[in-house]
């Protein structure tokens, strides 16, 4: 007998609920997927405000998931399970998650499964790829997170490799874009710019790609740096700023770096398959030249479709539906969420 898992997410600025079956023989189907972003409300901070975001989730909660049982064609009453993001996140924005998540599970009277937002962006590939190679590399780039992870079992058994010792990937991408007076989230903007600028205009660094430098941890702060020591030089000298050409420049030493650690963490560990996930990999040039490399090096490479990629409640489902097909015990009603929880 097939089981409907219910994925609720709120870990950041991003409400999603999500609904997937489980098959008895262990495949994973995407039945609906409904998000509400109160991105719009923290872009004139060009941040997430953490009580803002909360709020927002406590409001946007119960309407998602109506949405998405309407899309799925399916009643509460039809829910065999409920996953929900413990962590990593804002403590309040996890709160709310949880809380609603074991309101539905007591009410329905079916087991609650705390899960990890991170282990879920790797999770979300299934949807659209079917089940995980064992082992498998992970490059798992968000705004708060980078992180280069080896994973022999999506539900139980994730090894980090490397991670950013400063700012993640998608954090440069927003401070860049302050820079470049683009709008917040900058992924998108910094995206579309680049694709009209020249990519070698500037010849930003590559952090930590030195001899001495871990083999597979990330620096992004330094990027950074550059870009807005190149910026204000260039308006010192009453000089337009190239928008198109920064961005291009900027996109580039990051997906270089990006693609480069990973292939490298491919070919040293011998393992043949790369998934690369969470909101930056939505970014057009990380999954070219990560294809490109791939390629040349004999990887397979996975990068789940771009909607998928950003926060999402299909994700969390997705990962509760694996760690209930793996047999795992569920988590008690009093959990609670932690911001720090690690991979
Ligand atoms: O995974 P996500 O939705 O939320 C976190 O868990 O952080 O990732 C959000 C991040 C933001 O920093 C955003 O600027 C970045 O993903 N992003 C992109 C693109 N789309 C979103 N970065 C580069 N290129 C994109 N197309
Ligand atoms: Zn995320």
């Amino acid at each position: 007998m097939s089981r409907i898992i219910m994925g609720v997410e709120s870990s950041c600025d991003e409400t999603g609920i999500g609904l997937v079956r489980l098959h008895d023989d262990g495949t994973v189907e995407l039945l609906a997927d409904e998000v509400a972003s109160s991105v719009e409300q923290h872009a004139r901070f060009g941040g997430v405000v953490p009580e803002v975001a909360s709020r927002a989730h406590l409001e946007a909660l119960v309407p998602t998931a109506t949405r998405a049982f309407e899309a799925a064609d399916l009643k509460l009453s039809d829910v065999d399970a409920i996953a929900v993001t413990a962590g990593p996140g804002l403590a309040g924005a996890l709160l709310v998650g949880v809380a609603a998540a074991k309101g539905y599970a007591a009410a329905l009277d079916v087991p609650l499964y705390g899960v990890n937002h991170l282990a879920g962006h790797i999770a979300v590939d299934t949807l659209q790829h079917g089940p995980l190679p064992s082992p498998c590399l992970a490059l798992l780039v968000s705004g708060g997170h980078t992180q280069l992870l080896r994973v022999d079992d999506i539900a139980s058994s994730i090894t980090e490799l490397g991670s950013t010792v400063d700012d993640a990937a998608g954090e440069a991408y927003d401070k860049v874009a302050r820079v470049l007076d683009l709008p917040y989230p900058g992924g998108p903007p910094i995206d579309k710019a680049a694709k009209r600028g020249n990519p070698a205009a500037i010849k930003f660094p590559r952090g930590m790609t030195g001899p001495r430098d871990a083999k597979f941890d990330f620096s992004f702060s330094g990027l950074k740096t550059a870009v807005a020591r190149w910026v204000e030089e260039a308006e010192s000298r009453g000089e337009e700023i190239p928008v198109d050409d920064v961005a291009a420049s900027f996109q580039e030493a990051v997906a270089d770096v990006l693609t480069a650690k990973a292939v490298r963490a491919a070919k040293e560990t011998g393992i043949g398959t790369l998934v690369i996930s969470g909101g930056v990999a939505a970014n057009s040039r990380l999954s070219a030249l990560a294809r490109e490399r791939c390629e040349a090096a004999g990887i397979t490479l996975r990068v789940p479709r771009p909607r998928l990629c950003t926060d999402n409640g299909a994700m969390i489902a997705a990962l509760g539906a694996h760690v209930i097909a793996a047999g795992v015990e569920r988590s008690s009603l009093d959990i609670s969420a932690n911001p720090a929880l690690p991979v």
